[in-house]
């Protein structure tokens, strides 16, 4: 069995971050959100992989480079515009020859991994193997329809009226069979090769399609409140630790970590928070939910229920919530007067300020 990540995409919900680096690389407590899948992967027992890359490929090969730190054996497949989850099938026809597959999301979270799924696969062996999860706004989302059995019989790419809540996640398995439909689809109306056609194309055609309603705890992580959720979620998961320096005046509460090579004096942080290797953070409060990514500053400010992207510095601002704020970013505070705030934002950013 093999695996398909898919890793290419623009990411339009998360700019301006992702004007600069690709979405799945954006760090869940201090580690790319694509390296929990790829663990998730190994630790269902598949080695060989196949990682569909777009106009990021260069930052993705950095950062996962030929697979084997992660005990994997990866391949790169270029797709030259983001044309479709079912086209990334296509283009990985040859990868993936006859072999069973698991098809990964790599902007997707699961927790508790893949194991159990894969494990009920390969016992009974369907063509497809969906899993489905209830949603409060479904329309941004693929959505299947069962019926009175639990049976699927209908699925949907981001209907207008969605005829059920149950969404498709980011994780869907899949015999040799899938390969005849995806040679058979056309585009959709957004002009993509949507693996929901193709999945829809099997049920059509008496091949059989398993899927499972999960209760357990899924994001798609393409947003910034979905990111800082998925943050709250591993961060309080984390086992403290502090190798860094902390001083005496400083009080640590809670699940925190300060990472090697990283100071923090004179502050109060309350877990589940994590200082990466080589920040600073002085006179400041870190807050629950709070990932401070490496060589950041965080200084005279209050930060909480965040993610600070690596080289950010936060210097004598005031109270900082429910934000991400990218690589290198300077926050600080304006000359008292005039009274004025002074922004040099990148392309779509968003600001929110209070008054
Ligand atoms: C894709 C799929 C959709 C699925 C979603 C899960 O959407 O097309 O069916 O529900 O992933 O994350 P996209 O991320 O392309 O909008």
């Amino acid at each position: 069995m093999k695996a398909l990540v898919l890793a290419g995409g623009a990411g339009s919900r998360l700019r301006p971050i992702t004007h600069t680096s690709a979405k799945q690389l954006v760090p869940v407590a201090n580690k790319p959100v694509l390296f929990y899948g790829l663990e998730a992967i190994r630790e269902a027992g598949i080695r060989e992989v196949g990682i569909v890359v777009g106009d990021t490929a260069r930052e993705i090969e950095d950062a996962v480079g030929d697979g084997s730190a992660f005990g994997l054996e990866v391949t790169y497949l270029p797709q030259d515009a983001p044309r479709g989850l079912a086209h990334a099938v296509l283009i990985a026809r040859e990868y993936l020859g006859d072999d069973d597959f698991v098809m990964y999301l790599g902007d997707n979270f699961v927790v508790g991994g893949i194991g159990d799924l894969v494990a009920r696969f390969r016992a009974e062996r369907p063509e497809a193997q969906i899993m489905l999860t209830r949603v409060s706004d479904p329309r941004a989302f693929g959505v299947a329809e069962l019926d009175g059995g639990g049976r699927v019989v209908g699925l949907e790419e981001k209907p207008e009226r969605p005829k059920s809540d149950l969404a498709l996640v980011g994780v869907y398995l899949f015999g040799p069979a899938v390969h005849e439909a995806v040679a058979r689809l056309k585009p959709s109306w957004r002009d993509e090769l949507e693996i929901t056609d193709a999945i829809q194309w099997l049920i059509d055609h008496g091949r059989r399609v398993e899927s499972t309603v999960i209760t357990g705890y899924w994001k798609d992580t393409g947003n910034v409140t979905d990111m800082l959720e998925v943050n709250r979620l591993v961060l309080e998961g984390v086992e403290p630790s502090v190798r860094g320096e902390v001083d005496e005046a400083s009080e640590l509460i809670g699940r925190v970590v300060v990472e090697a090579g990283a100071s923090v004096a004179g502050s109060r942080i309350v877990g589940p928070v994590i200082v990466g290797a080589g920040s600073r953070v002085r006179d400041s409060y870190l807050g629950p939910f709070t990932s401070i990514d490496r060589d950041c500053s965080v200084i005279d400010s209050e930060i909480e229920y965040s993610i600070v992207l690596r080289g950010a510095s936060i210097d004598g601002v005031g109270r900082v919530e429910c934000s991400l704020i990218g690589r290198e970013a300077q926050v600080t505070p304006a000359p008292r007067v005039p009274k004025a705030h002074r922004l040099v934002l990148g392309d779509h950013s968003k600001v929110q300020i209070s008054k």
